[in-house]
């Protein structure tokens, strides 16, 4: 785990060997995968911040407008002074709707990967809230097992926007959620927003921008590891490849080899075929049915559930079941 209170220069060296050690197995491996968890570096984080805005990505648009308007029922569900838990907080923009609504916090524990996004992060929110106790944690949410800042018994309240549940397999999902509800607590709750199922052409154009930022996101992780890995990615040599797989109810998101090459990483050598695929993410997309499972499989149950009007997404309310 990477804790904040680590020396700067030894928790990169950390993260580097980690970089180093998860893609020298993942290409190894077949099919080859490497984790998300790597497409966030500094340059990653901001490209993913664009994709937020774009057209053709509604997730961000459409979930913000629905905590805008569900915001205050929140607040009054969660009741005060608890302390809100945010899991891989980015720039916290949706955040705010929740900050905005809950004047009462104990804390905010923005919980981030990108150490440059998260200190970013809370100094524009220290700014901007100046009442409010910013607590940031710098880890990997999926790795933590309790929490590392004291909220002095606060009653805690997750939040786990974006749909990143769904880039979760659903093995992963449930023990994901099984590890919030521990660090939750008892009397803790969980915000989860998640992508609805639907027309799968709206669907794969939200991951096959025009603009080709979401094509530069994924080749960004090949300009990471020709930067951090001393790496000889020819990135005109790769492609973004993402398409919907209605039986597996997922996009699934890959950087593709244009014609034969090979790659040398940390000092490894390895030969791609054309058309051979690096796995780099699934977004899985639920129906009710599937939000419901996962809750129960978990241990939450369902308080509320707000979507937009077309149904293209939902945020639901989730209690510690007992
Ligand atoms: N949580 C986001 C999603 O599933 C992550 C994401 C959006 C993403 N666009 C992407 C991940 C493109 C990889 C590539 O929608």
């Amino acid at each position: 785990m990477n804790v904040s209170l680590r020396a700067p220069d030894r928790a990169e060296a950390g993260d580097r060997a980690e970089f180093r050690d998860a893609v020298l197995a993942g290409l190894a491996r077949s099919p080859r995968a490497i984790a998300p968890k790597f497409l966030y570096d500094a340059r990653g984080s901001e490209l993913f911040d664009a994709i937020c805005e774009l057209p053709e990505y509604y997730l961000t648009r459409t979930e913000t407008g629905i905590l805008t308007g569900c915001a205050a029922e929140l607040a009054r569900l969660a009741g005060p002074g608890c302390a809100l838990v945010e899991f891989g907080s980015g720039s916290s923009v949706k955040t705010r709707l929740l900050l905005d609504a809950m004047p009462d916090l104990a804390a905010y524990v923005p919980i981030d990967i990108s150490r440059q996004h998260l200190d970013a992060t809370a100094g524009r929110l220290r700014r901007d809230y100046p009442l409010l106790r910013v607590e940031p944690v710098c880890a990997d949410y999926m790795a933590l097992e309790a929490l590392p800042v004291d909220v002095n018994g606060a009653p805690r309240l997750g939040f786990f926007p974006g749909s990143t549940i769904g880039n979760l397999e659903p093995e992963e999902a449930t023990s994901f959620l099984r590890r919030a509800r521990t660090l939750l607590g008892d009397r803790g709750a969980l915000v989860l927003g998640v992508d609805l199922k639907k027309d799968p052409q709206r669907l794969h154009d939200a991951y096959n921008d025009s603009a080709g930022v979401t094509a530069a996101f994924t080749l960004n992780l090949l300009r990471r590891m020709n930067r951090e890995l001393g790496a000889t990615f020819d990135l005109a040599g790769f492609a973004h490849d993402a398409w919907y797989d209605p039986v597996e109810g997922r996009i699934e998101i890959y950087f593709r080899s244009l014609w034969p090459q090979t790659v040398t990483v940390a000092g490894r050598t390895f030969t791609f075929a054309e058309g051979e695929r690096v796995h780099t993410e699934y977004s899985y997309k639920y129906d009710d049915a599937g939000i419901a499972a996962l809750a129960r499989s978990a241990g939450f149950t369902i308080d509320r559930t707000w979507t937009d009007p077309a149904r293209l997404f939902a945020v639901v309310y989730l209690e510690a079941a007992l």
